[in-house]
């Protein structure tokens, strides 16, 4: 039931122009998450759970740790919602709604995983609203690197602060075209 419910996730962002990260980045955030190992993921941006299917896969295959994932607009974290009950893994996961920002904020707990894939513009304002939160080491990953002007100031800070590397993908539907994702690790 799991592999049908993030088929027809993945088919409904295509089919409706939802933002997803797709199964070439999903697979790579799967593959930082495995190797974590880790006891509570934050994600910013769940849209309608699809990158939030492939974190909760991992942690059910590895038995332990949850996701926080936070959305703003209403209606998309509401069909996440559905789509995680439908896998079966609603037990794993929190969705919160609102401004992952201010969100991450109120967060209590220590974080050893921060996947961003909100506003681009608010990748910075979300490390340093958890940041005192993050154990250490903690795995960063940020999606979307390969156009970097709104979230220069994340990137400036991660690059030059922790061991930092940027993964590019060529795109499947714009030929010639390539994204990253930047998978940094955080320490003290
Ligand atoms: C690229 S999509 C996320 C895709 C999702 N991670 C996936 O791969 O399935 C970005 C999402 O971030 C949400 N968003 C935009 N600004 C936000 C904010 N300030 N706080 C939380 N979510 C935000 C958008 O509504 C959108 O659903």
């Amino acid at each position: 039931m799991f592999d049908q419910v993030l088929s027809e996730v993945e088919e409904q962002c295509r089919a409706e122009r939802v933002p997803m990260l797709g199964p070439d980045k999903a697979k790579l955030l799967a593959n930082c998450v495995e190797k974590a190992k880790p006891t509570l993921i934050v994600e910013c941006g769940t849209a309608i759970g699809y990158s939030g299917l492939w974190i909760l896969r991992v942690l059910k295959n590895l038995g332990s740790g949850r996701l926080i994932t936070v959305e703003i607009e209403e209606a998309n974290a509401q069909r996440a919602r559905s789509n995680f009950e439908r896998a079966g893994v609603a037990d794993l996961v929190n969705s919160r709604i609102g401004d992952a920002a201010e969100v991450l904020k109120t967060i209590q707990e220590p974080v050893d995983f921060l996947f961003l894939d909100n506003n681009k513009d608010g990748y910075y304002a979300c490390f340093q609203g958890i940041e005192s939160r993050l154990t250490n080491p903690a795995t960063l990953v940020a999606d979307n690197v390969g156009r970097p002007e709104p979230m220069a100031a994340y990137l400036e800070h991660v690059r030059s602060h922790y061991d930092s590397e940027t993964h590019w993908f060529e795109s499947r539907r714009r030929p010639g075209h390539r994204d990253g994702m930047e998978v940094s690790i955080y320490c003290r």
